[in-house]
């Protein structure tokens, strides 16, 4: 660890994605009363899921993270949370039942409320304002009133993060998450999808395997059936929010960033003397570094020094975020170099902000097939150079969606209108995301 990091030191660096808060003495404020709020998370809860982490490098287990492009105030609702945690659910018991791995879940969700821009500006009607930043800065409401940075939002983040994970708690420890409760999570989609028999098939099984165990006089009631661990991870990029939740450990004296189980440096702060690099220096949390086209071979190595001195297991996942364009050149050349220096790290695949185009409306949109392309060609590129592919990490919803074309219901961009609801990237919708899982689970059973 770095000895002379504290949580402030952070103001020392680059500050890259900065907010211009409109009120400084309103942020002061608004700061002092986060510092005193508590944890979100909890670090056991935290290294358990570094341990999971290091399952995963040696290909004991499989990682799904996945969620929003960016959360949003308005959707912090009851049903849209259970949406999401019932498709992820859903994906997992898929891979799991078909590749006999166990899938280490972890949302993009409870504080993703922040997003990096390449633009700091957007004309609206003749009119330049501030950019959306996500709802922890501004509103995406196009007035100037609307796109000040104001630093109330910091403090609805949170309690809005509080909520979120209110209900996840209650969803994955208080039964619902139980193989038994599969017919249920099955009642909600896929009328008429092509994958529904596949899919009704597994729930079939699983459900005669249970009857099976509960003859034998087994007790199916007991956690271990019925609950499971679900983390929490969102971008560390603002880092006022960030550094107020950073607290010590009483168990093991160490700082630990309780906003989230897990952060990752975002490929807009990706640089070795950012103020986010920096503060991530300094927390025990597992942290995941976006490695896009555009990466700094020096630089990056800089950045896992910097992140993982010791070179402590489960603690690095490099998240690769290449596109199809250029992965099958540029993934083999930053394996080959990470294995020459011996870093342990958590190789993950992020199929999704590489494949972004902007459609003739102005829409951006990803292709089903492409997301699938990059999956495939990371796991053969990751086999090939004998490191171990960890998981994914992808943007997705459990609504009804359109915002990515393709797939089994063969999405078009005429269909795009229909339902596009997303402030930001685009997500592949319930069914996209289940007929995803297929696909993933096929890949992950070739190797
Ligand atoms: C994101 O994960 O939403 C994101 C902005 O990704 P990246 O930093 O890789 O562009
Ligand atoms: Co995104």
């Amino acid at each position: 660890m770095n000895t002379e990091w504290t949580k402030k030191s952070w103001q020392n660096f680059n500050y890259y994605q900065k907010a211009n808060w409109y009120d400084t003495k309103l942020l002061a404020d608004v700061l002092q009363e986060l510092s005193k709020l508590p944890a979100l998370v909890f670090a056991g809860e935290t290294r358990s899921l570094k341990k999971d982490l290091i399952d995963i490098s040696r290909g004991d287990a499989f990682l799904l993270q996945c969620g929003d492009c960016s959360e949003s105030f308005v959707d912090c609702q009851g049903p849209r949370i259970h949406n999401l945690i019932r498709i992820i659910l859903q994906m997992s018991m898929i891979i799991t039942y078909i590749t006999n791995k166990r899938v280490v879940k972890i949302g993009r969700i409870a504080g993703q409320y922040a997003k990096p821009r390449s633009n700091e500006f957007e004309i609206v009607d003749n009119v330049q304002l501030p950019i959306y930043r996500g709802d922890m800065i501004n509103s995406y409401l196009p007035t100037p009133e609307y796109r000040k940075h104001d630093p109330k939002r910091i403090l609805e983040a949170y309690y809005k993060s509080a909520a979120t994970l209110n209900l996840i708690r209650a969803f994955t420890k208080g039964g619902y998450a139980s193989l038994q409760s599969i017919t249920d999570w099955q009642k909600h989609y896929f009328k008429n999808f092509p994958i529904m028999d596949k899919y009704s098939e597994i729930v079939i099984n699983i459900t005669k395997a249970i009857n099976f165990m509960k003859a034998l006089g087994l007790d199916v009631n007991n956690p271990q059936f019925n609950e499971v661990n679900f983390y929490t991870s969102h971008e560390a990029l603002i880092l006022e929010y960030e550094e107020s939740l950073t607290r010590i450990d009483t168990t093991t004296g160490d700082w630990y960033d309780t906003s989230a189980h897990m952060l990752w440096l975002g490929n807009r702060s990706r640089y070795c003397d950012s103020s986010q690099v920096e503060f991530l220096s300094g927390i025990n949390n597992p942290i995941g570094i976006k490695v896009g086209p555009d990466y700094n071979d020096e630089d990056l190595m800089c950045i896992i020094d910097k992140l993982n001195p010791a070179n402590e297991q489960g603690k690095i996942c490099i998240i690769t975020r290449f596109g199809i364009p250029t992965i099958n050149k540029q993934l083999p050349v930053l394996i080959k170099h990470i294995k020459r220096k011996k870093n342990n790290v958590v190789w993950i695949c992020d199929p999704v902000h590489g494949n972004t185009y902007v459609n003739k409306y102005n829409r951006k949109v990803r292709r089903f097939e492409d997301i699938v392309k990059e999956i495939e060609s990371f796991w053969e590129i990751c086999i090939h150079e004998n490191v171990i592919p960890g998981g994914i990490h992808i943007e997705l919803t459990g609504d009804n969606v359109t915002e990515c074309i393709g797939g089994l219901r063969a999405l078009s961009e005429e269909d795009l209108d229909n339902n596009y609801t997303s402030l930001c990237d685009p997500r592949l919708n319930a069914e996209q995301s289940v007929e995803l899982a297929f696909k993933i689970a096929d890949i992950v059973k070739q190797y």
